[in-house]
C-alpha cells in the first residue's frame, strides 16, 4: 500500500470514529440518580446478608466475626491466600468463610447476595488506598 492511500485509509477511519463517539448521548442527572439508588440498595442488601443466618447451616454470621466489615481487606486483593494455597480475589476468600465457619454451600461468583457482600465490603472501606498482593 503506497504511503498516501495509507494516509487516506486513516483519515476515513478518524473520519467515521470521531460523529460515532461524539454522538454518544451523554447521560443525565436522573441516570446519576437511578445508578445511585440502585448501588445504595446493592450496599444495603449487603449489609444485611452479613447478619443472615441462610448464608450458612449453623446460625453462624459474618459479622460475628466481622463486625462493620472489619478485617475484610477488599484494598489487598487479588493476593496470595495460604487457606486456598493460590493467588485469589475475594469472593473465592467469602466462599471459603461461606463453607468454613458458616458450614455453607459457595455462592456463585454472579450471585446477587456475592455482588451484595462484596459491594457492601468495599462501600465500608471506601478511600482506602489500593494494595493488591499485600498481608
Ligand atoms: C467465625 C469467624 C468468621 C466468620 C463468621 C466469617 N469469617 Fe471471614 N474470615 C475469618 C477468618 C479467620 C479469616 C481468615 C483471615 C486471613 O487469614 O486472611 C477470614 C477472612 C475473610 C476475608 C478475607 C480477609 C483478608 O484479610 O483477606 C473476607 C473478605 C471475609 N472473611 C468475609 C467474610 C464474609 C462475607 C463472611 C460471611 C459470609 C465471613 N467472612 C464470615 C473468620 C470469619
Amino acid at each position: 500500500m503506497s504511503r498516501l492511500s495509507r494516509v487516506r485509509q486513516a483519515a476515513w477511519l478518524i473520519l467515521a470514529i470521531v460523529p460515532v463517539v461524539g454522538a454518544a448521548d451523554p447521560f443525565t442527572k436522573q441516570d446519576l440518580s437511578d445508578w445511585q439508588s440502585a448501588y445504595d440498595q446493592v450496599v444495603t442488601a449487603g449489609r444485611d446478608a452479613f447478619t443472615d443466618p441462610k448464608l450458612g447451616n449453623n446460625g453462624v454470621v459474618c459479622a460475628q466475626c466481622h463486625p462493620n466489615a472489619a478485617n475484610t481487606h477488599p484494598e489487598t486483593y487479588p493476593k496470595f491466600q495460604k487457606q486456598l494455597g493460590r493467588v485469589a480475589v475475594m469472593w473465592e476468600m467469602i466462599n471459603w468463610c461461606i463453607r468454613n465457619p458458616l458450614e455453607g454451600k459457595d455462592l456463585q461468583p454472579d450471585d446477587p447476595r456475592m455482588i451484595a457482600l462484596q459491594a457492601y465490603i468495599t462501600q465500608e472501606r471506601r478511600g482506602v488506598a489500593l494494595a493488591p498482593g499485600k498481608h
